[in-house]
Protein backbone atom coordinates (compact mmCIF):
# COMPACT_ATOMS: atom_id res chain seq x y z
CA UNK A 1 0.00 0.00 0.00
CA UNK A 2 1.39 3.96 -0.59
CA UNK A 3 2.20 5.78 2.50
CA UNK A 4 -0.54 7.13 3.75
CA UNK A 5 -0.98 10.96 3.45
CA UNK A 6 -1.76 12.31 7.04
CA UNK A 7 -2.13 16.06 8.47
CA UNK A 8 -1.46 16.40 12.25
CA UNK A 9 -3.14 19.21 14.20
CA UNK A 10 -1.57 20.38 17.58
CA UNK A 11 -2.32 22.70 20.17
CA UNK A 12 -2.24 21.60 23.57
CA UNK A 13 -0.17 24.13 24.43
CA UNK A 14 0.45 27.92 23.45
CA UNK A 15 1.23 26.74 19.51
CA UNK A 16 -1.06 26.10 16.71
CA UNK A 17 0.79 23.56 14.76
CA UNK A 18 -0.08 21.97 11.54
CA UNK A 19 1.61 18.75 9.75
CA UNK A 20 1.40 16.93 6.64
CA UNK A 21 3.28 14.16 6.66
CA UNK A 22 3.57 11.30 3.83
CA UNK A 23 4.83 8.20 5.58
CA UNK A 24 7.53 9.30 7.15
CA UNK A 25 8.22 12.02 4.77
CA UNK A 26 7.75 15.22 6.31
CA UNK A 27 5.70 17.88 3.66
CA UNK A 28 5.38 20.21 5.69
CA UNK A 29 5.49 21.72 9.53
CA UNK A 30 3.46 25.30 9.91
CA UNK A 31 3.24 26.61 13.34
CA UNK A 32 1.62 29.81 14.58
CA UNK A 33 2.50 30.98 18.13
CA UNK A 34 0.60 32.75 20.65
CA UNK A 35 3.65 32.90 22.78
CA UNK A 36 3.88 36.84 22.35
CA UNK A 37 0.49 37.37 23.88
CA UNK A 38 1.32 35.56 26.54
CA UNK A 39 4.34 37.65 27.75
CA UNK A 40 3.02 40.15 29.39
CA UNK A 41 1.90 37.28 31.55
CA UNK A 42 5.44 35.97 31.98
CA UNK A 43 3.77 32.87 31.50
CA UNK A 44 0.69 30.84 28.80
CA UNK A 45 -2.62 31.86 29.71
CA UNK A 46 -4.74 29.24 28.93
CA UNK A 47 -8.34 31.00 27.63
CA UNK A 48 -5.48 33.27 25.57
CA UNK A 49 -3.94 30.00 24.14
CA UNK A 50 -7.28 28.62 23.18
CA UNK A 51 -8.75 31.43 21.87
CA UNK A 52 -5.50 32.03 19.94
CA UNK A 53 -5.37 28.02 18.31
CA UNK A 54 -9.31 29.22 17.23
CA UNK A 55 -7.94 32.08 15.21
CA UNK A 56 -4.78 29.85 13.89
CA UNK A 57 -6.00 26.83 12.56
CA UNK A 58 -7.96 27.23 9.54
CA UNK A 59 -4.89 29.69 8.01
CA UNK A 60 -2.69 27.05 9.43
CA UNK A 61 -4.20 24.31 7.79
CA UNK A 62 -4.31 26.48 4.49
CA UNK A 63 -1.06 27.15 4.66
CA UNK A 64 -0.03 23.42 5.10
CA UNK A 65 -1.80 22.32 2.51
CA UNK A 66 -0.08 24.93 0.16
CA UNK A 67 3.55 24.33 1.72
CA UNK A 68 2.94 20.29 0.75
CA UNK A 69 1.35 21.15 -2.55
CA UNK A 70 -1.60 18.73 -1.46
CA UNK A 71 -5.34 19.14 -1.60
CA UNK A 72 -7.95 18.24 1.34
CA UNK A 73 -9.16 15.57 -0.36
CA UNK A 74 -5.80 14.06 -0.79
CA UNK A 75 -5.63 13.16 2.54
CA UNK A 76 -5.93 10.10 4.22
CA UNK A 77 -6.45 10.08 7.61
CA UNK A 78 -6.92 13.06 10.42
CA UNK A 79 -4.47 13.16 13.36
CA UNK A 80 -4.76 15.13 16.59
CA UNK A 81 -3.19 15.62 19.79
CA UNK A 82 -5.99 14.92 22.51
CA UNK A 83 -3.12 15.40 25.79
CA UNK A 84 -1.98 15.84 27.87
CA UNK A 85 -2.08 19.51 27.83
CA UNK A 86 -3.93 22.52 28.39
CA UNK A 87 -7.66 21.05 28.05
CA UNK A 88 -9.27 24.22 26.41
CA UNK A 89 -6.62 24.86 23.77
CA UNK A 90 -6.19 20.89 23.52
CA UNK A 91 -10.48 20.77 22.85
CA UNK A 92 -9.82 23.71 20.21
CA UNK A 93 -7.63 21.20 18.21
CA UNK A 94 -9.77 17.75 18.85
CA UNK A 95 -12.79 20.21 17.33
CA UNK A 96 -11.43 20.86 14.33
CA UNK A 97 -9.93 17.52 13.67
CA UNK A 98 -13.09 15.59 13.87
CA UNK A 99 -14.41 18.27 11.86
CA UNK A 100 -12.14 17.92 9.17
CA UNK A 101 -12.27 13.86 9.62
CA UNK A 102 -16.36 13.86 9.56
CA UNK A 103 -16.72 16.28 6.94
CA UNK A 104 -13.84 14.48 4.45
CA UNK A 105 -14.83 10.84 5.70
CA UNK A 106 -11.50 9.63 6.85
CA UNK A 107 -10.33 8.00 9.73
CA UNK A 108 -9.29 10.03 12.53
CA UNK A 109 -6.45 9.21 15.16
CA UNK A 110 -5.99 10.93 18.80
CA UNK A 111 -2.60 10.56 19.85
CA UNK A 112 -0.59 11.32 22.90
CA UNK A 113 1.49 14.43 22.64
CA UNK A 114 4.51 13.17 24.17
CA UNK A 115 4.99 9.70 22.54
CA UNK A 116 4.56 12.67 19.07
CA UNK A 117 7.69 14.56 20.28
CA UNK A 118 9.20 11.03 20.10
CA UNK A 119 7.76 10.53 16.37
CA UNK A 120 9.34 13.79 15.46
CA UNK A 121 12.69 11.96 14.57
CA UNK A 122 11.16 9.53 12.22
CA UNK A 123 10.85 12.83 9.99
CA UNK A 124 14.30 13.58 10.32
CA UNK A 125 15.96 12.77 7.00
CA UNK A 126 19.71 13.59 7.95
CA UNK A 127 19.51 10.70 10.47
CA UNK A 128 19.79 7.16 10.52
CA UNK A 129 16.16 5.25 11.07
CA UNK A 130 15.21 5.15 15.11
CA UNK A 131 16.59 2.30 16.81
CA UNK A 132 14.69 0.22 19.93
CA UNK A 133 14.98 0.66 22.54
CA UNK A 134 16.16 4.19 23.33
CA UNK A 135 15.41 6.42 26.04
CA UNK A 136 14.13 9.77 25.37
CA UNK A 137 14.58 12.96 27.23
CA UNK A 138 11.30 15.48 26.80
CA UNK A 139 12.26 19.28 28.18
CA UNK A 140 9.70 22.06 27.30
CA UNK A 141 7.36 25.01 28.98
CA UNK A 142 5.21 22.24 29.81
CA UNK A 143 6.93 19.09 30.63
CA UNK A 144 9.96 17.21 31.81
CA UNK A 145 9.77 13.91 30.83
CA UNK A 146 11.83 10.54 30.62
CA UNK A 147 10.63 7.95 28.45
CA UNK A 148 12.15 4.11 27.93
CA UNK A 149 10.71 3.79 23.91
CA UNK A 150 10.71 0.11 23.31
CA UNK A 151 8.32 0.69 20.38
CA UNK A 152 6.94 4.00 19.31
CA UNK A 153 3.65 2.13 18.23
CA UNK A 154 3.00 -0.18 21.01
CA UNK A 155 5.76 -0.16 24.37
CA UNK A 156 6.39 3.52 25.50
CA UNK A 157 6.57 3.85 29.35
CA UNK A 158 7.47 6.52 31.18
CA UNK A 159 10.20 6.63 33.63
CA UNK A 160 9.56 9.77 35.53
CA UNK A 161 8.45 13.18 35.13
CA UNK A 162 8.60 16.80 37.07
CA UNK A 163 6.86 16.66 40.20
CA UNK A 164 6.92 20.73 40.33
CA UNK A 165 8.12 22.79 37.46
CA UNK A 166 8.55 21.87 33.78
CA UNK A 167 12.36 22.72 33.16
CA UNK A 168 11.44 25.67 30.67
CA UNK A 169 9.25 26.74 33.32
CA UNK A 170 12.34 26.68 35.63
CA UNK A 171 13.79 28.75 32.88
CA UNK A 172 11.28 31.30 32.51
CA UNK A 173 10.51 31.94 36.35
CA UNK A 174 14.28 32.21 36.97
CA UNK A 175 14.50 34.57 34.11
CA UNK A 176 11.37 36.75 35.69
CA UNK A 177 13.24 36.96 39.08
CA UNK A 178 16.41 38.29 37.16
CA UNK A 179 14.36 40.75 35.49
CA UNK A 180 13.94 39.32 32.20
CA UNK A 181 11.52 39.08 29.68
CA UNK A 182 9.50 35.91 28.87
CA UNK A 183 10.14 33.16 27.20
CA UNK A 184 13.24 32.97 29.66
CA UNK A 185 15.01 30.05 28.46
CA UNK A 186 16.49 32.04 25.33
CA UNK A 187 16.77 35.27 27.72
CA UNK A 188 19.08 33.40 30.18
CA UNK A 189 21.10 31.57 27.80
CA UNK A 190 22.12 34.79 26.37
CA UNK A 191 22.61 36.01 29.57
CA UNK A 192 24.87 33.45 30.47
CA UNK A 193 26.62 33.59 27.11
CA UNK A 194 27.63 37.42 28.33
CA UNK A 195 25.14 39.11 26.57
CA UNK A 196 26.06 42.76 28.54
CA UNK A 197 29.38 41.42 28.83
CA UNK A 198 32.00 38.81 29.81
CA UNK A 199 30.48 35.10 29.89
CA UNK A 200 29.34 33.94 32.90
CA UNK A 201 30.67 31.56 35.44
CA UNK A 202 29.42 28.30 35.94
CA UNK A 203 30.87 27.34 38.53
CA UNK A 204 30.38 30.66 40.65
CA UNK A 205 27.59 29.35 42.43
CA UNK A 206 26.64 25.80 43.18
CA UNK A 207 22.84 25.87 42.67
CA UNK A 208 21.07 22.50 44.30
CA UNK A 209 20.53 19.58 41.95
CA UNK A 210 17.19 18.60 43.18
CA UNK A 211 16.58 14.18 42.84
CA UNK A 212 19.56 13.82 42.01
CA UNK A 213 21.35 11.47 44.22
CA UNK A 214 22.00 8.12 43.48
CA UNK A 215 19.58 7.03 46.00
CA UNK A 216 17.26 9.62 44.43
CA UNK A 217 17.36 7.18 41.00
CA UNK A 218 17.41 3.72 42.90
CA UNK A 219 14.22 1.91 42.40
CA UNK A 220 13.94 3.31 39.02
CA UNK A 221 12.56 6.38 40.40
CA UNK A 222 13.66 9.37 37.58
CA UNK A 223 11.16 12.41 38.40
CA UNK A 224 12.71 15.45 38.38
CA UNK A 225 12.07 18.74 41.03
CA UNK A 226 13.44 22.24 39.84
CA UNK A 227 11.04 24.54 42.05
CA UNK A 228 13.60 23.81 44.60
CA UNK A 229 16.15 25.12 42.43
CA UNK A 230 14.04 28.28 41.54
CA UNK A 231 13.51 29.25 45.17
CA UNK A 232 17.76 28.57 45.62
CA UNK A 233 18.03 30.93 43.02
CA UNK A 234 15.49 33.64 44.26
CA UNK A 235 17.28 33.30 47.79
CA UNK A 236 20.69 33.82 46.58
CA UNK A 237 19.31 37.17 44.50
CA UNK A 238 17.39 38.34 47.47
CA UNK A 239 20.93 37.81 49.93
CA UNK A 240 22.96 39.96 47.85
CA UNK A 241 23.40 43.69 48.62
CA UNK A 242 25.12 45.16 44.95
CA UNK A 243 24.41 44.65 41.85
CA UNK A 244 23.75 41.21 40.95
CA UNK A 245 26.07 39.35 38.73
CA UNK A 246 23.25 38.05 36.40
CA UNK A 247 25.45 36.50 33.80
CA UNK A 248 27.48 34.61 36.91
CA UNK A 249 23.65 33.03 38.11
CA UNK A 250 22.15 32.79 34.60
CA UNK A 251 25.17 30.35 34.16
CA UNK A 252 25.14 28.81 37.50
CA UNK A 253 21.33 27.84 36.97
CA UNK A 254 21.66 26.64 33.31
CA UNK A 255 24.07 24.04 34.47
CA UNK A 256 22.30 22.99 37.45
CA UNK A 257 19.41 22.25 35.56
CA UNK A 258 21.68 20.50 32.54
CA UNK A 259 23.60 18.72 34.73
CA UNK A 260 20.45 16.80 36.30
CA UNK A 261 18.48 16.49 33.01
CA UNK A 262 21.51 14.82 31.55
CA UNK A 263 22.69 13.14 34.35
CA UNK A 264 19.52 11.29 35.01
CA UNK A 265 19.11 10.40 31.19
CA UNK A 266 21.86 9.09 30.79
CA UNK A 267 21.87 7.41 34.67
CA UNK A 268 18.65 5.64 33.06
CA UNK A 269 20.37 4.62 29.84
CA UNK A 270 22.96 2.75 31.75
CA UNK A 271 20.43 1.39 34.40
CA UNK A 272 18.07 -0.28 31.36
CA UNK A 273 21.31 -1.31 29.29
CA UNK A 274 19.69 1.23 26.27
CA UNK A 275 23.08 2.60 24.45
CA UNK A 276 20.44 5.47 22.67
CA UNK A 277 19.20 8.80 23.82
CA UNK A 278 16.85 11.00 22.12
CA UNK A 279 15.79 14.88 22.86
CA UNK A 280 13.02 16.52 22.57
CA UNK A 281 11.13 19.97 23.30
CA UNK A 282 11.71 23.51 23.06
CA UNK A 283 14.43 23.40 25.62
CA UNK A 284 17.08 21.84 23.36
CA UNK A 285 17.38 25.09 22.11
CA UNK A 286 19.54 25.30 24.73
CA UNK A 287 23.22 24.83 23.30
CA UNK A 288 24.60 24.13 26.80
CA UNK A 289 22.09 21.26 27.12
CA UNK A 290 23.18 19.98 23.43
CA UNK A 291 26.81 20.16 24.25
CA UNK A 292 26.89 18.64 27.97
CA UNK A 293 24.57 16.06 26.34
CA UNK A 294 26.96 15.15 23.54
CA UNK A 295 30.18 15.20 25.39
CA UNK A 296 28.62 13.06 28.34
CA UNK A 297 26.98 10.95 26.04
CA UNK A 298 30.11 10.50 24.07
CA UNK A 299 31.96 9.53 27.33
CA UNK A 300 29.00 6.57 28.08
CA UNK A 301 29.45 4.93 24.96
CA UNK A 302 25.56 6.69 24.65
CA UNK A 303 24.45 7.60 20.72
CA UNK A 304 22.79 11.26 21.16
CA UNK A 305 19.83 11.70 18.80
CA UNK A 306 18.52 15.71 18.40
CA UNK A 307 16.30 15.80 15.88
CA UNK A 308 16.26 19.77 14.12
CA UNK A 309 14.64 21.80 16.64
CA UNK A 310 11.88 23.00 14.22
CA UNK A 311 11.03 19.42 15.25
CA UNK A 312 11.89 19.63 19.02
CA UNK A 313 9.48 22.25 19.63
CA UNK A 314 5.90 21.80 19.54
CA UNK A 315 4.63 21.37 16.21
CA UNK A 316 1.44 19.45 13.86
CA UNK A 317 4.22 17.18 11.91
CA UNK A 318 5.10 15.06 14.77
CA UNK A 319 1.41 14.36 15.64
CA UNK A 320 0.74 13.45 11.50
CA UNK A 321 4.02 11.41 11.62
CA UNK A 322 3.31 9.47 14.73
CA UNK A 323 -0.25 8.49 13.38
CA UNK A 324 1.45 7.47 9.94
CA UNK A 325 3.13 5.13 12.54
CA UNK A 326 0.13 3.85 14.10
CA UNK A 327 -1.56 3.30 10.30
CA UNK A 328 1.48 0.87 9.53
CA UNK A 329 1.71 -0.82 12.25
CA UNK A 330 -2.30 -1.35 11.81
CA UNK A 331 -3.58 0.32 14.26
CA UNK A 332 -7.40 1.03 14.34
CA UNK A 333 -8.79 5.00 13.81
CA UNK A 334 -10.24 6.50 16.98
CA UNK A 335 -13.86 6.44 17.34
CA UNK A 336 -15.62 10.49 17.79
CA UNK A 337 -16.22 9.61 21.66
CA UNK A 338 -13.08 10.82 22.50
CA UNK A 339 -12.62 14.20 24.07
CA UNK A 340 -9.10 16.17 25.53
CA UNK A 341 -7.66 14.48 28.11
CA UNK A 342 -5.14 17.26 30.43
CA UNK A 343 -3.33 14.69 31.95
CA UNK A 344 -3.51 11.48 29.55
CA UNK A 345 -0.23 9.34 30.16
CA UNK A 346 1.40 7.50 27.53
O1 LIG B 1 8.48 23.16 23.23
P1 LIG B 1 8.25 24.61 23.45
O2 LIG B 1 8.43 25.55 22.29
O3 LIG B 1 6.78 24.86 23.98
C1 LIG B 1 6.27 24.21 25.10
O4 LIG B 1 6.57 24.65 26.21
O5 LIG B 1 5.53 23.21 24.93
O6 LIG B 1 9.20 25.07 24.64
C2 LIG B 1 9.21 26.39 25.13
C3 LIG B 1 10.05 26.41 26.38
C4 LIG B 1 9.96 27.73 27.15
O7 LIG B 1 9.84 27.45 28.52
C5 LIG B 1 11.31 28.38 26.84
O8 LIG B 1 11.76 29.24 27.87
C6 LIG B 1 12.21 27.18 26.70
O9 LIG B 1 11.43 26.20 26.04
N1 LIG B 1 13.40 27.50 25.91
C7 LIG B 1 14.64 27.42 26.39
C8 LIG B 1 15.48 27.90 25.36
N2 LIG B 1 14.70 28.24 24.29
C9 LIG B 1 13.42 27.99 24.65
N3 LIG B 1 15.11 27.01 27.56
C10 LIG B 1 16.44 27.06 27.75
N4 LIG B 1 17.31 27.52 26.83
C11 LIG B 1 16.88 27.94 25.62
N5 LIG B 1 17.75 28.40 24.72
ZN1 LIG C 1 5.63 19.48 23.81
Amino acid sequence: AAEPLVLGIETSCDETGIGIVRGRTLLSNTIASSMDEHARFGGVVPEVAARAHLEALQPAVEAALAEAGVALADLDAVAVTSGPGLAGALMVGIGAAKALAVSLDRPLYAVNHLVGHIAADLLDEDAPPLEYPTVALLVSGGHTSLLLVRDLTSDVELLGETVDDAAGEAFDKVARLLGLPYPGGPEIDRAADGAAGPAGDATAIRFPRGLSRASDMAAHRYDFSFSGLKTAVARWVEQQDGDIPVADVAASFREAVVDVLITKALDACARFEVPRLLLGGGVVANRRLRDVATERAEAAGVTLRIPPLSLCTDNGAMIAGLAAELISSGRRPSTLAFGADSTLPV
